[in-house]
């Protein structure tokens, strides 16, 4: 790079120019250890909580939101998503993560972490509507943005800002489905994991369905056990994620949340991503004894 050009993302504020420095800085060797542990330091004397860990991500996500130029149809950057066009074609997430909604469009979904929008719009045709939860303010301003005129007006989301531990003003028993992909993986706090797949569980009507892609497999690279709440992680969205060694680490959370009929499947590793696989799984709601045991009219 040129230093003419080195001073001019220096001097820069545009969000996609800060993030052109630090990766610009990252490649050169000394900088980028100074730099890795001055972010090190940070992250160990301000996060210190579950709460403190998903300040960090909010922080992080605005940043590549805000980095993203997107239009109706279209997102230039691709800072939040990565590898967007190919994760719309991965026939996988067809084939396992929507293997059980019904043809037709009878269901509602949810979509936790549904960044620009990509998969409301991928599956529009699948559902009545998909609603998302995200926890940047920018990247739900950029699904709106994006879905103008790509999907029905009547199917448009109510989309729905977090903290990021939970599905945050999304209605209680109101969903047949709730899904995530490329998120939960990215998440190295076990606590918020299991905080937010309990939360979709009381999001979902009784009878819904949960399914979940994430990474799969160890070693992975830049990762943390299953069960590690690593608050103090310096980065997110493949800075660390959350490696799973079995499927009885994610089938036992769901099973203790209370879904049932618990499934998954190991499959090769999508696009743009390092875990040596991927999983799918699913699990449902079960019917609540009230309804079970409902008089036949
Ligand atoms: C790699 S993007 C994937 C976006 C979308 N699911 C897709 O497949 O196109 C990860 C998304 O998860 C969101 N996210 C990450 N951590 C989150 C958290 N703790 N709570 C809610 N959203 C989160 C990010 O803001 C981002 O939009």
């Amino acid at each position: 790079m040129k230093f003419a050009e080195l001073i001019r993302l220096v001097r820069s504020s545009e969000p996609r120019d800060r993030i052109l420095l630090r990766q610009t800085l990252h490649g050169l060797p000394i900088i980028r250890s100074v730099l890795a542990r001055i972010q090190r330091l940070k992250a160990r004397f301000t996060q210190r909580s579950p709460d403190d860990y998903v300040r960090m991500q909010k922080s992080t996500y605005e940043a590549f939101a805000a980095a993203d130029h997107v239009e109706p149809g279209l997102i230039d950057g691709d800072f939040v998503v990565g590898s967007w066009r190919q994760h719309d074609e991965w026939e996988d997430f067809g084939t396992y993560l929507m293997k059980y909604v019904p043809p037709g469009n009878s269901w509602t979904a949810i979509e936790y972490g549904c960044g620009p929008g990509r998969n409301i719009r991928r599956w529009t045709d699948s559902f009545a509507r998909i609603d998302g939860v995200d926890i940047s303010a920018t990247n739900l301003q950029n699904a709106r943005t994006f879905l103008e005129g790509q999907i029905l007006r009547a199917k448009m989301p109510n989309l729905f800002l977090t903290d990021g531990m939970d599905c945050g003003e999304a209605p209680k028993a109101a969903y047949d489905f709730a899904f995530s992909t490329i998120c939960l993986q990215h998440i190295c706090v076990y606590d918020v994991r299991f905080s937010i797949l309990r939360s979709l569980f009381e999001c979902l009507r009784p009878g819904g369905r949960l399914s979940i892609q994430m990474g799969f497999g160890v070693p992975s690279p830049q990762t943390v056990p299953y069960r590690a709440n690593f608050v103090q992680a310096a980065a997110t969205n493949r800075g660390c994620d959350v490696a799973i060694a079995s499927p009885d680490e994610v089938g036992g959370d769901l099973a203790a949340i209370g879904f049932t009929d618990f499934e998954c499947w190991i499959r090769p590793t999508g696009p743009g991503d390092y875990h040596p696989n991927w999983i799918f799984f699913t699990g449902v709601k079960p019917l609540t004894p009230a309804v079970i045991n409902a008089p036949q009219a």
